[in-house]
């Protein structure tokens, strides 16, 4: 049985907690987040489940954790590991393999090199082992691309385009991408740290390079916002014309003075739902999807198919390099 703690109960961690229920063999015995919405509640009606499950929304982790002692931490409430290193650290003290979504603990050792090292020695100080994972950064433009060149003899350039269509996505996944700002306010925002756009292009490439086994000698990010033509309405959200209807980030890793790696991530409304990776090379590939990934669910998915890896990897902080290749696992083919 795999007994875990949800910290972090917003659409994320929601999606996981309900993918895991799902399972056989997991169970969920307890429940952490601070937002006075959700604390006191059981987890059963925050999850939108015809029962109660005698497990209420508790606001402080220790407390939790002492009392029921997981065996795995489903971690999702914020993208940059200085803001949630302490959480992750708490949970390793009370021995728990630590699966979390947030965006820079993907590749930690590029902006957080110090809290890294402290991760790694504190999990494995107490046996455990701390992941970052997500559908991207985790799998779409790091893990899946770096796959993809195994049959190549060589390879000069490796491209990834991700589009999707923002009036589709959560909407916090809305606010952060800033939909309905005007021009200047998305970029005051942007610039304050009120909003984040995607946050991991500099986490995927590096952690593509490790796993390809290339250093790579500079690693840029830019976002832009994309504009309405016309005023439009999705939802409770009214984006008047040349508001922000979405963005457009690139990131890209140098070799030899040239874009080796190209990430493009076009997040807007009306835009179409595909993900496209070209590997140039001996022999030139193209692999496409061209119904697009539904990032939510997937992030939850491979959160949850993950937890045997990480329980069997070694203990210590770890990206997915370090462990065997995540898969769903299968009981019956009928859905
Ligand atoms: N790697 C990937 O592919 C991937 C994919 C999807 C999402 N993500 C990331 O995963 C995270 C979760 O996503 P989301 O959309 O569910 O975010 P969200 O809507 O911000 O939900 C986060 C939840 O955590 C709570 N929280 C914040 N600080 C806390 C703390 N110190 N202790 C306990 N609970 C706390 C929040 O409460 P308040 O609302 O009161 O602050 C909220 O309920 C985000 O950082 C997102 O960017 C990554």
């Amino acid at each position: 049985m795999v007994r875990f703690v949800s910290y972090g109960l917003g659409p994320i961690g929601l999606l996981i907690a309900s993918v895991a229920l799902t399972r056989h063999g997991y169970e969920l015995v307890g429940a952490i987040d601070i937002s006075p919405s959700i604390v006191g509640r059981d987890v059963g009606q925050v999850l939108g489940l015809n029962k109660l499950m005698g497990i209420k929304v508790e606001s402080n982790a220790e407390t939790v954790l002492k009392n029921v002692k997981p065996d795995v931490v489903f971690h999702a409430t914020g993208s940059y590991l200085d803001k949630v290193y302490s959480q992750i650290s708490l949970s390793i003290v009370h021995r728990a393999d630590v699966i979390s979504t947030c965006e820079t603990l993907a590749y930690p050792y590029y902006r957080y090199p110090e809290l890294a090292a402290k991760l790694d020695k504190e999990a494995k100080e107490h046996g455990v082992s701390v992941m970052g994972l997500g559908i991207n950064p985790g799998f779409l433009m790091d893990l899946l691309p770096s796959l993809l060149t195994a049959p190549c003899v060589k390879i000069s350039k490796i491209e990834v385009t991700r589009s999707l269509d923002a009036s589709n996505r959560r909407k916090s996944f809305q606010k952060k991408i800033g939909l309905g700002l005007s021009q200047e306010e998305f970029k005051k925002r942007l610039l304050s740290g009120d909003i984040t756009c995607h946050v991991g292009f500099s986490e995927s490439i590096l952690l593509m390079a490790s796993i390809i086994g290339v250093k790579l000698q500079d690693v840029t990010e830019t976002t832009e916002p994309l504009l309405a033509k016309k005023e439009i309405s999705i939802g409770d959200v009214q984006i008047k014309e040349s508001h922000v209807r979405g963005i457009v980030g690139q990131g890209v890793g140098y070799l030899d003075g040239l874009d080796f790696i190209r990430l493009k991530l076009i997040a807007a409304v009306g835009e179409q739902d595909y993900e496209e990776v070209k590997i140039y090379g001996e022999p030139n590939l193209t692999w496409r999807c061209n119904t697009g990934t539904p990032g939510d669910i997937a992030t939850a998915a491979i959160v949850v198919n993950s937890v045997q890896r990480v329980a069997e990897a070694k203990p210590g902080l770890l990206t997915v390099k370090d462990i065997l290749p995540i898969a769903c696992p299968v009981v019956s083919v009928k859905l």
